[in-house]
């Protein structure tokens, strides 16, 4: 998704974020690997490509702040990571190039995008994966809650629009990259470089 459309979202779900939270008993629909607060949702990391990935949190605002979110983590081929993500921000993005600091994670490349979402008596994790023009990587998402839409894309040049962003202008036919898990806090798996025929 555009930095800018991202934008508008996060003020979107900071608006909806406003919706009362207190009273809201979604602990049935936990789906916990490993212990997670009320506040954070686990994601699980694989780096399936054939060189170092660096896995790290960030946060654009809504000030178009680029914030690092978390200490960076170098995954070698093969290897994984779980980062606990705040459940309750927008804007969020986990990519592979943390080690490179802010100002590269304006450049394309492949991104798990998520932030909170909230909508009448419903809330989760709006999230979408992001290949655009000049990504490498392949990447996918995968809910833990099974109700929830995976997502996978082996190669960046060959990725229908419903698996990923892989241009701005598929905000003109709906945006169909972007779904939302409206069943509370969810864990995900996210792998770098997919094989084609899975997730892992
Ligand atoms: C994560 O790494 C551990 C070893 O550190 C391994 O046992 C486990 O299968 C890996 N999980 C995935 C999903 O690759």
């Amino acid at each position: 998704m555009l930095f800018t459309d991202l934008s508008i979202a996060a003020l979107l779900a900071s608006t909806a974020a406003a919706v009362p939270f207190a009273g809201h008993d979604h602990s049935h629909r936990h789906l916990h690997r490993k212990q997670s607060n009320g506040n954070t949702f686990n994601i699980n990391v694989v780096n399936s490509c054939s060189s170092s990935r660096s896995v790290g949190l960030f946060q654009i605002t809504s000030a178009f702040q680029m914030l690092s979110m978390s200490t960076p983590v170098t995954l070698q081929p093969g290897e994984n990571t779980t980062v606990a993500a705040p459940y309750q921000l927008a804007g969020m993005r986990l990519s592979g190039t943390a080690d490179q600091g802010t100002a590269a994670q304006w450049l394309p490349q492949a991104l798990f995008e998520f932030g909170y979402s909230a909508w009448g008596s419903v809330e989760g994790t709006a999230y979408d994966l992001s290949l655009m023009t000049g990504t490498t990587d392949g990447m996918s998402v995968v809910p833990a809650n099974s109700n929830c839409e995976s997502k996978s894309c082996s190669s960046p040049l060959d990725c229908p629009v419903s698996q990923a962003w892989t241009n701005p202008n598929q905000d003109a036919i709906g945006s169909p990259a972007d779904t939302t898990c409206y069943y509370g806090l969810t864990d995900f798996d996210v792998v770098f470089c997919p094989s084609s025929s899975s997730s892992y």
